[in-house]
């Protein structure tokens, strides 16, 4: 008899991919589709969300042949987060662009929100910093620009959602929202998972507009014009990538600590550590109740390489391949503002160190460390909240460079275990999925092999502490002078 397969959709910033995997759990096809983003003006940063609906379309079909498309009893979603689309319930058309999380736009509004003491209300609220990366500013941003005075959202003619709830809205016609997305939005309740009346006061947002919060498991709407899937499959299991990602590696176990290196990366620990310096508490997953994650947030990792990518003309790949020692360069890249730890919306990019000599093997290198720099400040911070970390568990498509990985593992001090798949997102969110349709256990999950590699650190630690001073000397030259 045919296997039974699940089949994963991660649509993230830059494609959207998709992986069919069998009832072992083992990946039996590929498919992706790349998805473009502009910038129209500095700090802003906008997707297509028909674009990003058609990305979906096309990685299902690249991904599943007419031969398997009977066999799928399921699909997961696991999607970037933050990003916020407005679109019109009658029509379902979108307003304008998605406005990406990597948007600074909002920026001054964030500052005039800081201004007036909104600060700590936000964050205990929401488990969350007051920042632009977050939707709450974004909503306020769209909801200005297209309803001034919101008589279309309360009288219900818009929506709102985040990637998830813009993708299921196309398949099935619902307005609905996954709650660890919803609890990125910065407009959910991390306590209660419902959202809260002070905050959606605060950025003007009415409930009207808001999609219904349902758990990682549903009830979701079924696939429509999916094709070659017949209509009418099941949507088992939805999940923030970061999150879907964390599952992949059974993070649900006591000391378990990832950092997924994507566009931007995203560190994270499953528990409530209660209010963390320089962190986010936010809801990883909701199956059978919700699970509470610490996370921290860096905004341009990948990103970094993919900017010189484009300054240069080259493809990632081929700067990899150049990366030399950094002679003295050091990139701060704030390309939006810092994240997690420092939460520095206003803090600016820098290149340091250029001489006439600086080739661009130089700058890779530069930006690699900056990679692996602002990970330990994230995995540090991590440590404070959780405990010691002495194994960082590391996915993403960045995670192919064997020298990041080293280094992450000399600039930490901590041993590095590389996943030998590195798009874990979808992996995650298939075995979620795998897990609502009865495939397999959590115990089964737990015993399925995610490390290839591993990396120990070969540095001392004088050498790191004064490679550590260095960079923070660094980040503290990319922060605004105070007034
Ligand atoms: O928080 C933003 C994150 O979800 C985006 O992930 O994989 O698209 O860089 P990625």
């Amino acid at each position: 008899m045919a296997k039974s397969l699940i089949l994963a959709i991660d649509q993230g910033t830059s494609s959207t991919k998709a992986l069919l995997v069998d009832e072992d759990g083992q990946v039996v096809s590929r498919g992706l589709a790349p998805v473009s983003e502009s910038q129209p003006r500095p700090g802003w940063v906008e997707q297509s969300a028909d674009e990003i609906w058609q990305s979906v379309r096309r990685a299902v079909a690249d991904c599943v042949g007419p031969a398997h498309a009977a066999q799928v009893i399921g699909v997961g979603f696991s999607t970037q987060r933050e990003s916020l689309v407005l679109w019109e319930r009658g029509t379902g058309r979108p307003i304008g662009p998605l406005i990406s999380w990597q948007d600074q736009r909002t920026g001054a509004l964030c500052r005039e929100l800081v201004a007036a003491g909104a600060g700590p209300v936000v964050r205990s609220a929401s488990g969350m910093p007051l920042d632009p990366m977050f939707s709450a500013l974004k909503a306020r941003w769209l909801l200005d620009a297209h309803d001034r005075d919101r008589s279309r959202a309360r009288a219900g003619e818009l929506c709102l959602g985040t990637v998830d709830s813009w993708l299921l809205s196309r398949l099935g016609g619902e307005h609905v929202v996954e709650a660890g997305n919803a609890s990125r939005t910065q407009l959910l309740n991390v306590d209660t998972g419902k959202w809260d009346e002070r905050l959606l006061e605060l950025f003007g947002v009415p409930c009207q507009v808001l999609p219904r919060v349902v758990a990682s498991d549903g009830p979701f709407p079924a696939v429509r014009d999916l094709a070659p899937l017949p209509d009418g499959v099941p949507v088992l299991a939805v999940m923030g990538d970061s999150h879907a990602a964390m599952f992949a590696h059974a993070g649900w176990r006591a000391g378990v600590v990832k950092a997924t290196y994507g566009t931007g990366s995203s560190i994270m620990a499953i528990g409530d550590c209660g209010d963390a310096p320089g962190l986010c508490r936010s809801i990883a997953w909701d199956l059978g109740g919700p699970t509470l994650a610490v996370e921290g947030n860096i905004r341009a990792t990948g990103r970094t390489l993919s900017w010189l990518a484009e300054l240069f003309g080259a493809t990632p790949e081929i700067l990899l391949a150049e990366a030399a020692d950094t002679g003295g360069v050091a990139i701060v890249p704030a390309f939006g503002g810092l994240g997690a730890p420092w939460w520095e919306p206003d803090a600016t990019a820098i290149v340091a160190g250029l001489t006439l000599g600086t080739r661009r093997g130089q700058l890779v290198a530069a930006a690699l460390e900056a990679i692996a720099f602002q990970v330990e400040d994230v995995v540090a911070a991590l440590e404070r909240a959780t405990g010691e970390v002495r194994v960082l568990l590391a996915d993403g498509g960045l995670t192919r460079s064997d020298r990041l990985m080293r280094l992450q593992a000399d600039i930490s001090g901590r041993r590095v275990a590389r996943t030998g798949e590195h798009d874990l997102s979808c992996l995650g969110v298939a075995d979620a999925a795998g897990l609502v349709a009865g495939l397999w256990t959590l115990q089964q999950l737990e015993r399925r092999p995610r490390t290839a590699d591993e990396y120990t650190p070969v540095s001392d630690q004088a050498e790191r502490a004064a490679r550590r001073a260095a960079w923070r000397e660094a980040v503290q030259r990319s922060r605004p002078v105070p007034a």
